[in-house]
């Protein structure tokens, strides 16, 4: 397949790309819906030959995708399907953390369907008891409550702070978010997402989601003078008998949508300080930026600080979808039963994938890799920013989360620069309009880095040349 397009990926989840025209498919000819019948049309009489018209008929476009179709997997690299080989600094957007075809986590995952793959909630199964064993083991936390994405376990970490500020006799629950933040697409997580962008055409009389406020991050005086205003609640709700409050501070300890900014120890340990006063929780949303991907196993750990729940999702089943929301003391004994529940949270087969990714992890030294190998990405791309200083600016993050900056009069954007790297067999990923994120698989090795800084530096040269 051949990359001519003009890449435009402007965020994760909101990449464009002029569609392949479509040819009218069999699927269509033989349609049952206006002439209901017992027979089903098998997937095996459908036409797959092409798969972007399929796509462009029967996928509704909440996204926009690269031209390429791809069929295989191994470790770092992926197949499309006329045999073109790419290095994978994607990972799924920070998810394969084990890679493609991981042995381990393929035999976890077939041998656990051999064997019980769901049965709901209503019974005990060994492995999520065991799964959210490792960790608890492994964090602050002391509970866990599975779900399947990060949005759901936002969700949950939504609802459990609301919970715990109704039982402490507030009407009116504030959770405060911080601006270029991402936390998901549910009408809550996207309403906490302090991104406009993300809310445009969702609200009801302009509103999105109550009870949600927001605030530039890192920003330590901002952040209290919030905080004091929640405190007060308005005159005429108090003599309805309303009470306002601070129900909790949820922010990513690295924003990595936002455009991959670290927390600072400061502004962390500040929020710590102002949930601990007002009774509040504070929510780490390690989607992103755990299970790992810092170098530590959890992004908070990096800024010295205890949350009272954090989610994780992405890494945590290597790409086989879970997600957790982890509670510690008193938050993790808020919910009750029928308080909160997911039909596949932490079924069989996921919670099977989750151990598998956690033996490796822990079995693999795979934490020190991501440090040296993230530290050898930043001292490569910062020898690359050296060498084009009209195009690139900082390089930050932490670990196998790194992003480089666009400089403004750079003439082109993140997305064309993550399109020109396709080009030169390289899968990133932007993050936001002006910075190219450089996510891998966690088990990246020295030379497939090297390689990668090689294919992005060549794609920088050409860019430079043409220009
Ligand atoms: C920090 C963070 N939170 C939540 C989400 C949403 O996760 P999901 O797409 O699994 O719902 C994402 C996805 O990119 C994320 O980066």
């Amino acid at each position: 397949m051949k990359l001519s397009l003009p890449f435009l990926l402007v965020s994760t989840t909101t990449a464009f790309a002029p569609a392949p025209s479509a040819s009218r498919h069999v699927a269509t000819s033989l349609s049952v819906a206006s002439n209901p019948t017992t027979q089903l049309i098998p997937p095996s009489k459908i036409d797959a030959s092409s798969v972007a018209s399929l796509f462009e008929e029967r996928v509704q476009k909440t996204y926009g995708r690269y031209p390429i179709t791809f069929v295989e997997g191994k470790g770092c690299w992926l197949v499309d399907e006329d045999g073109k080989k790419y290095l994978d600094f994607v990972s799924g957007i920070a998810t394969c953390a084990l890679g493609h075809s991981n042995p381990e986590l393929t035999e976890a995952v077939s041998t656990q369907m051999t064997k019980l793959h769901h049965v709901s909630n209503l019974y005990y199964t060994p492995q999520q008891a065991k799964l959210a064993a490792w960790l608890c083991e492994n964090s602050c936390a002391d509970k866990a409550f599975f779900c399947n994405s990060g949005a759901e376990s936002n969700e949950a970490a939504i609802k459990l702070a609301r919970r715990h500020a109704s039982n402490r006799g507030i009407t009116d629950p504030v959770i405060i978010t911080a601006e270029q933040s991402f936390h998901g697409r549910t009408l809550a997580t996207v309403t906490a997402t302090a991104q406009p962008k993300y809310h445009k055409g969702f609200t009801y009389g302009g509103e999105m989601v109550r009870g949600f406020r927001y605030t530039p991050y890192n920003d330590i005086d901002a952040l209290k003078k919030l905080v004091d205003e929640i405190n007060t609640t308005p005159e005429e709700d108090a003599k309805a008998g309303r009470k306002r409050g601070l129900a909790a501070i949820m922010l990513e300890p690295l924003q990595g949508e936002g455009g991959i900014r670290p927390g600072t120890l400061e502004y962390f340990a500040t929020a710590r300080k102002l949930c601990d006063e007002n009774g509040a929780l504070l929510i780490c949303d390690e989607v992103q930026v755990g299970m790992g991907r810092s170098g530590m196993l959890w992004g908070h750990q990096q800024l010295n600080v205890e949350p009272d729940v954090f989610t994780s999702a992405k890494a945590l089943g290597g790409g086989v979808p879970i997600g957790a929301m982890m509670a510690r003391g008193e938050a993790a004994n808020v919910f009750g039963p029928g308080d909160h529940a997911s039909t596949y949270g932490g079924n069989p087969l996921a919670c099977a994938a989750g151990l598998a990714v956690a033996e490796y992890m822990s079995e693999h030294n795979v934490l020190e890799n991501v440090q040296e190998r993230g530290n050898q990405l930043s001292a490569g791309l910062e020898d690359i920013a050296t060498r084009y200083p009209s195009v690139l600016g900082e390089v930050r993050g932490w670990g196998l989360l790194k992003g480089v900056a666009i400089k403004e009069d750079a003439g082109c954007t993140a997305a064309e620069l993550v399109g020109d790297a396709m080009k030169e067999g390289l899968l990133l990923v932007a993050a936001g309009p002006s910075v190219v994120r450089f996510v891998p698989p966690l088990i990246v090795n020295e030379d497939e880095i090297a390689d990668a800084l090689v294919r992005f530096e060549k794609a920088i040269e050409k860019r430079v040349k043409s220009s």
